[in-house]
């Protein structure tokens, strides 16, 4: 074997080990580079003879482009290995399910609303909304809740340091009841001088605060204030809207409704709303879902009307309670910890 062909033999051999493009391009040096093995063989020609020179140069030169050929050979195997790999490391698993964008749910309150909203809808009632934080005047004052009364505490209110532009103290609501005057207030202004003023009725529900925190009571939680208000609205037809509204909201019959006598400052008489299931996991237990009673003349008075001439009654539950009774959960706090695990098992 001539030098020339070992020259070769040790390229390949040497191009061959190369195990990155980087260890590749320092074994091209050693032949191909200033001081590479088949440049110093051409540097090597000057001292032959002209007739040598053309001999041993062509024989060089095809050595050369072996070399060169078997480099270029190895660079694209290197190449085409590094993509295989790449292509191996970063392959799709076509046969893995999508990942959609999720298209969310309403929440059990948000549902036990809705639903209660249809039912008293389909019994003519009005839905309004109002705000959470609230004048001292609304949340107590209108509601024949003396300032100064001891019956105040009966809510633990979040108090703000704040007063709006008339300087008035502000509180997080502690009930929807403050919806009784601003409604009432705002029907009566609408209807003002025209004779006769249509029935009011309407449920106000939304979010309410107390400070309050266990298993049953949380800081934030929903009430649904409702209120019908006429000429000779009474404390039976209470007992039958409401009776509707339980059977319509659990779609069953299989229920006991009492009234028990209670207090509230803007109602009298007044009760609280308990009802008991005759079957069923509850069986037999007394249920507390709302307070109620009949409107308070000073209430009336408060609304803008003449308690002589309207009369009806009010009621306050909570939805939060009554999602629990409907979906069967046991703790008030799964409803706002907005675990999903708990969540979307409603949708
Ligand atoms: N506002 C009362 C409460 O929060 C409930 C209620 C509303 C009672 C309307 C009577 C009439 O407990």
């Amino acid at each position: 074997m001539n030098e020339l062909d070992s020259l070769v033999g040790a390229a390949r051999a040497d191009f061959d080990a190369a195990a990155t493009a980087a260890a590749l391009e320092d074994a091209k040096a050693r032949y191909l580079g200033r001081a590479g093995r088949l440049t110093e063989l051409m540097k090597g020609l000057a001292k032959l003879s002209p007739d040598e020179k053309k001999a041993r140069g062509a024989a060089i030169n095809a050595a050369k482009s072996q070399v060169e050929s078997l480099l270029e050979a190895r660079r694209r195997a290197l190449a085409d290995a590094e993509l295989q790999a790449q292509l191996k490391a970063e392959a799709l698993d076509v046969t893995l399910p999508g990942r959609s964008r999720g298209t969310g749910g309403l929440h059990p309150v948000s549902r036990t609303i809705e639903r209660i909203e249809a039912i008293f809808g389909s019994m003519g009632f009005d839905v309004a909304e109002g705000p959470e934080i609230e004048t001292d005047w609304m949340s107590f004052t209108a509601l024949n809740n003396p300032e100064n009364h001891p019956a105040r505490s009966m809510q633990d209110t979040f108090y703000v340091d704040l007063k709006d532009a008339e300087g008035r103290w502000l509180n997080l609501r502690p009930h929807t009841s403050p919806m009784q005057v601003r409604y009432a207030r705002a029907h009566a202004a609408k209807h003002a001088g025209q004779g006769s003023m249509p029935e009011i009725r309407v449920i106000a529900p939304g979010r309410t605060y107390r400070v309050d925190s266990d298993a049953t009571h949380s800081p934030m939680f929903h009430q649904c204030e409702g209120l019908w208000i006429g000429e000779n609205v009474s404390f039976k037809d209470l007992k039958v809207v409401f009776t509707s509204f339980v059977r319509e909201f659990f779609e069953t019959d299989d229920f006991d409704v009492r009234f028990r006598p209670s207090f509230f400052p803007f109602t009298e008489p007044s009760a609280e709303i308990d009802i008991a299931f005759r079957s069923g996991p509850l069986k037999g237990r007394w249920l507390e879902v709302a307070g109620s009673g009949q409107v308070h003349p000073n209430v009336v008075r408060n609304y803008g009307l003449d308690p002589e001439q309207h009369i009806g009654f009010a009621f306050g539950m909570g939805p939060d309670r009554l999602a629990m009774l409907r979906y069967g959960i046991d703790d008030l706090r799964l409803m706002f910890d907005g675990d999903l695990r708990f969540l979307t098992q409603f949708n």
